[in-house]
């Protein structure tokens, strides 16, 4: 039997609701929303590095190469890789803050 939480993106104010059985990164796909990046959902590339600022998480194990030992201890991690226990509040980090964050700003408008 699986339970919903609220999950808050604190850089944009959205709230979603994410089941115990998926992982945060899934949950917000699930509703199609603008939020933390997806990439291969598995892992392997970093993207969906978010910053757990409260809240109860499980998490599976997460490669060094995007979470060092520092970084988990500090509860920050790849939102593929995690399934929420409670409600959560996180943000986004890391290179893909600015696509969250994005409204209708232009990225890479060189300026000479
Ligand atoms: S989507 Fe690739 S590490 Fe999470």
């Amino acid at each position: 039997m699986s339970a919903y939480f609220n999950i808050t993106i604190e850089d944009t104010g959205e709230v979603y609701r994410c089941r115990s059985d998926e992982t945060l990164l899934a949950g917000m796909e699930r509703l199609g929303k603008r939020g933390i990046p997806v990439g291969c959902r598995g892992g392997g590339c970093g993207v969906c590095k978010i910053h757990v600022h409260a809240g109860e998480y499980h998490k599976r194990v997460m490669s060094r190469e995007y979470i060092s030992v520092e970084e988990e201890a500090a509860s920050i991690v790849l939102a593929c890789r995690v399934r929420p226990l409670s409600d959560i509040s996180l943000s986004v980090i890391g290179k893909m803050k600015k696509n969250v964050c994005a409204t209708t700003d232009r990225v890479g408008q060189g300026m000479a």
